[in-house]
């Protein structure tokens, strides 16, 4: 397969259905009976890891704000023989994920998994980037990861259980016109270390994916600004083009199981090597 074939940006395409094929091919059950909970269900990455877990017996909470999106997603599972609930949530209000997490505790029973994956994003020049704008990638994307995180953890606590929160290769790697979005990833990275510092001796694991460019509908939304560079976002673009999300989801799966059960703080890359 030519590296550069695999780049299909919003389109899929052969190459992206190969690689789907593999990692499908790995499905087991290690999530069997147990709650998930899955934000940013709706759509891409979120989707393909409410997807993965129930395709390995999880029962899923699927949280988002959109809700046409969610029961997409809850249909097809339940068309593929799983398990999902649709929960409409905004991961940026508090009141909404404690309300939230408390319904699905009482209907699908107390989650042991949780998986952070709703985010925005968005390209600017900072001299020009509105406060709000701002404050909103860091509410969805570090305050939300937070808020779900408080909401669940007195289940986990009780139960065992494991954190995946999804960041960024930008957590790791300055990238232009994306102050923002690096500093709410790089927020991420830290808190959940932080966190798994903290339960380290009481049975709650928390990690970290972090994905680079994965083909879905957040990249159509970053629009470069007026006059930007193109050069300057060179360190997006690895040879092997960007992933799917069934493999990003791969992953966050891997790292939630109890396959990982002595990987915790740690983070994951899934950025064909961006990082490097
Ligand atoms: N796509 C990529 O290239 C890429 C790369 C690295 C990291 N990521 C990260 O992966 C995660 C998923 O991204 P994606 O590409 O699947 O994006 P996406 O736009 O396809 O899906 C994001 C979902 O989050 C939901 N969402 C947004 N705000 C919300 C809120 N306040 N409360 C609840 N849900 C909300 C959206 O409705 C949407 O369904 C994000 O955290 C993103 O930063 C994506």
């Amino acid at each position: 397969m030519s590296p550069i074939q695999r780049v299909t940006l919003g389109q899929g395409g052969p190459e992206h259905d190969v690689a789907n094929e593999a990692v499908r091919s790995f499905i087991g059950r290690r999530f069997d009976g147990k709650v998930a909970v899955v934000t940013g269900a709706g759509s891409g990455i979120g989707q393909a890891v409410a997807h993965r877990l129930a395709a390995e017996g999880a029962i899923v909470a699927a949280l988002d704000v959109a809700v046409d999106n969610l029961a997409v997603t809850v249909d097809a599972i339940g068309a593929n023989g799983g398990t999902a609930r649709a929960y409409h949530c905004d991961v940026t209000s508090e009141s909404s994920v404690d309300d939230t997490v408390a319904s699905l505790a009482e209907q699908l029973g107390a989650p042991t998994v949780v998986c952070n994956v709703a985010g925005i994003g968005g390209f600017f020049n900072t001299v020009d980037m509105p406060l709000d704008r701002w404050e909103k990638i860091l509410a969805v994307n570090l305050t939300g990861p937070f808020l779900v995180c408080r909401a669940t953890l007195p289940h986990l606590l009780e139960h065992g259980g494991s954190i995946v929160n999804v960041a960024s290769n930008t957590a790791l790697m300055g990238q232009a016109y994306s102050a923002a979005y690096c500093a709410s990833k790089a927020g991420v990275l830290m808190f959940s270390k932080a966190l798994a510092a903290e339960y380290l001796s009481r049975g709650v694991r928390v990690n970290v994916v972090a994905p680079g460019g994965t083909d879905t509908p957040l990249m159509g939304a970053f629009e470069l600004p007026d006059g930007a560079d193109f050069k300057a976002l060179r360190t997006m673009m690895t040879p092997l083009g960007f992933s799917t999300p069934a493999e990003i989801a791969a992953s966050v799966a891997f790292i939630a199981s109890d396959e990982s059960t002595y990987t915790t703080g740690a983070v994951l890359s899934v950025d064909g090597g961006l990082t490097i």
